[in-house]
C-alpha cells in the first residue's frame, strides 16, 4: 500500500471509529524483517487505544478567571471559543495593557472584571468569587501565591507547571488542598497527549510485563533554548525554577506517572559551559541590534531569529502585519536582543540524573539543550517488552518473539486533536479539568495537584544533587 492510501485508509478507518463514540486508533503490525501487515490485521494490534472526544461532556457553561493573559492562559481560553458552551472568560488579570484587551475583548468582559495585578483580581473575590474556576497562568514565581489564595477564595484552580518554586511550598499546596477540597489541577499537558496516553496504557495493561527500568531524554532545539532559558523568562534558575523543574517536569512527571511508585532517591550532573561570558566574541556588543559584527555566522543571532525568521515573536507582542523595522526596534527594547553569551542566565545546558523508584525501577534521565530538534525520547524496558519512541510514534517489541507493533497516529487526524499543542495535550486538558469540576470528582483529572507533588519533589532533588553532587533521598 503506498503512503497516501495508507494514510487515507487509515485517517477513514480513524473517523469512522472516533464517530462511533468508542474510537480507537490501530498502527501496523508486523514481526521483524517481514512487511507491515495487511490493515486486517490492525485489530489484533495491542496498542489499540480509546481515543477520547475533545469537548467536555458538562451539565452547564463553567465561568473562568484568568489570572496572566500571556501564553498559556490565552491558549486555553481557545477551547472555550472552540466548544462553546463549556467554558467562558468572565474575569481577567494581566500587567501587561496589551494581553489584558486581547483577552478581555475576546470574552467582552466587563470593565469591572479586568485587572492588572492578579492581586487585585483575588480582592475583588472576596466577598464572593468571581467565576467557578481560577485558572493561574502567571509566571512561575506566582503560582504558589495565586494558588493558595485562590483556594481559600473558594476556587477550583487549573495552575501552570511548575506548580511552585520549592518543596515546601509544593506540600503547603498540597496541605491546603486537602483542608479546602478545592479541585486543583497542574497543567502537566504531556499526560493527556494521546502518544503518552498510549504508552502508559501498555505499560497499565501488562503489555511489557514488570517494569525493569526508562531512559528518557529531551532534546531541547537550541533556538528554543536560546530564547526561553538564555535570554528569556526561565533563563535564571532563582528567578523561575531550576530548567530540570521549569522545562522537565513535565518529563519527570511522565517518568513518575509511568511508573506509578515513588522516587527514592536521585543522583544529578550538569552544567552551564556554553551560554556564558567567556564565549562572548571579542567586540560583541550587549545586543545583537547594536551592530554586532558577528550577527551573520551566529547561530543565536536575535535578528536572524525574531525579525528574519519571526520566530518565537510571542512575548514580543508585535502589531499586525509588523514590519521588520518595527520588529527591530521591539526588538532591541526587549531582552531578547541580548548577546546570548552575555545574560544573567544560569540554567546548565546538559543534565544527566539517575532515579531509582521504591519499586525497583531505575531510571537514566537526561536533557541536552543545543539540539538541532526539540524532541522526547523514551525508551521502557520491562520483564517481556521494550517500547522505544521518539515523541510521535512509538514501537513495542515482544522480547519473546520479536514481534512489533507500532503506534503511529497522527494528531491531525483526529476530530478536535487537530493542531493541538503538546500533542493535543492542551485542551485535552482543560477538556479534562472542566469535566472534573462540573462532576466534582477529581479522579476525572490525570494531573491532580496530589499526583504532581511528587514529580516536583524528584525535580528539586535532582537540582539538590546537581549543586551539592551527593545523592538525596527522598521521603525521608
Ligand atoms: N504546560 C506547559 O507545557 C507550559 C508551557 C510553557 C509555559 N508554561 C508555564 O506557564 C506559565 C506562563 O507561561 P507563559 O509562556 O504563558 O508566559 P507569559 O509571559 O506569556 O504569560 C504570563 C503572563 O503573566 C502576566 N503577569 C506577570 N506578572 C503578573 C501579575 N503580577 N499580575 C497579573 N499578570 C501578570 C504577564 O504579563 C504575562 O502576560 C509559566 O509558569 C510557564 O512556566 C507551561
Amino acid at each position: 500500500m503506498n503512503k497516501v492510501n495508507d494514510m487515507q485508509s487509515r485517517r477513514s478507518f480513524l473517523m469512522s471509529s472516533m464517530f462511533a463514540g468508542a474510537g480507537c486508533l490501530a498502527a501496523t503490525e508486523s514481526v521483524a524483517n517481514k512487511k507491515p501487515a495487511a490493515k486486517s490485521a490492525a485489530s489484533a494490534n495491542p496498542l489499540i487505544y480509546p481515543v477520547r472526544p475533545m469537548k467536555a461532556e458538562l451539565s452547564r457553561e463553567l465561568t473562568v478567571a484568568v489570572v496572566g493573559a500571556g501564553g498559556r492562559g490565552y491558549g486555553y481560553q481557545g477551547y472555550g471559543k472552540k466548544f462553546p458552551g463549556t467554558m467562558k472568560i468572565v474575569a481577567v488579570a494581566d500587567i501587561n495593557q496589551f494581553r489584558l484587551d486581547r483577552m478581555a475583548n475576546a470574552w467582552k468582559v466587563p470593565a469591572d472584571r479586568r485587572f492588572h495585578d492578579y492581586s487585585e483580581l483575588l480582592a475583588a473575590s472576596a466577598n464572593g468569587k468571581l467565576a467557578d474556576i481560577l485558572f493561574v497562568t502567571l509566571p512561575d514565581h506566582l503560582h504558589y501565591d495565586a494558588t493558595m489564595k485562590g483556594m481559600e477564595l473558594g476556587y477550583d484552580v487549573l495552575v501552570e507547571k511548575p506548580m511552585a518554586q520549592s518543596s515546601k511550598e509544593c506540600l503547603d499546596m498540597l496541605a491546603k488542598q486537602k483542608e479546602t477540597g478545592r479541585i486543583v489541577g497542574v497543567c502537566h499537558v504531556l499526560r493527556y497527549a494521546p502518544y503518552f496516553e498510549a504508552m502508559k496504557s501498555a505499560i497499565d495493561r501488562g503489555l511489557i510485563g514488570e517494569l525493569m527500568c526508562i531512559q528518557h531524554t529531551e532534546l531541547v532545539e537550541r533556538i528554543h533554548t536560546s530564547h526561553s532559558y538564555v535570554r528569556g523568562n526561565w533563563r535564571n534558575s532563582k528567578i523561575a525554577t531550576p530548567m530540570v523543574i521549569s522545562k522537565c517536569c513535565h518529563d519527570l512527571d511522565l517518568i513518575n506517572w509511568f511508573i506509578g511508585s515513588r522516587c527514592s532517591h536521585v543522583s544529578a550532573e550538569g552544567e552551564l559551559r556554553y551560554f556564558i561570558p567567556k564565549n562572548r566574541p571579542a567586540g560583541a556588543p550587549a545586543r545583537c541590534t547594536d551592530g554586532c559584527p558577528h550577527e551573520k555566522d551566529c547561530i543565536y543571532s536575535a535578528i536572524k531569529t525574531y525579525v528574519k525568521r519571526r520566530g518565537w515573536t510571542g512575548p514580543l507582542d508585535l502589531p499586525p502585519k509588523a514590519t521588520d523595522e518595527q520588529v527591530t526596534k521591539i526588538l532591541a527594547a526587549s531582552p531578547y536582543s541580548r548577546c546570548v553569551f552575555a545574560c544573567d542566565n544560569d540554567q546548565p545546558e546538559q543534565y544527566a540524573a539517575a532515579l531509582r523508584f521504591e519499586n525497583g525501577v531505575s531510571v537514566a534521565f537526561s536533557y541536552e539543550a543545543l539540539s538541532p530538534v526539540g524532541q522526547r525520547r523514551t525508551r521502557i524496558i520491562g520483564t517481556k517488552g521494550m517500547m522505544e519512541g521518539g515523541g510521535v510514534g512509538f514501537r513495542l517489541t515482544d522480547l519473546a518473539t520479536g514481534k512489533y507493533w507500532d503506534w503511529n497516529m497522527q494528531i491531525q487526524d483526529i476530530p478536535g486533536y487537530e493542531r493541538q499543542g503538546h500533542g493535543g495535550g492542551d485542551y485535552r486538558l482543560v477538556r479534562d479539568f472542566l469535566q472534573a469540576v462540573d462532576k466534582r470528582d477529581p479522579s476525572m483529572l490525570t494531573s491532580t495537584l496530589e499526583a504532581s507533588v511528587e514529580s516536583h519533589l524528584i525535580g528539586f532533588a535532582c537540582e539538590e544533587s546537581r549543586l551539592t553532587g551527593k545523592k538525596i533521598k527522598l521521603h525521608g
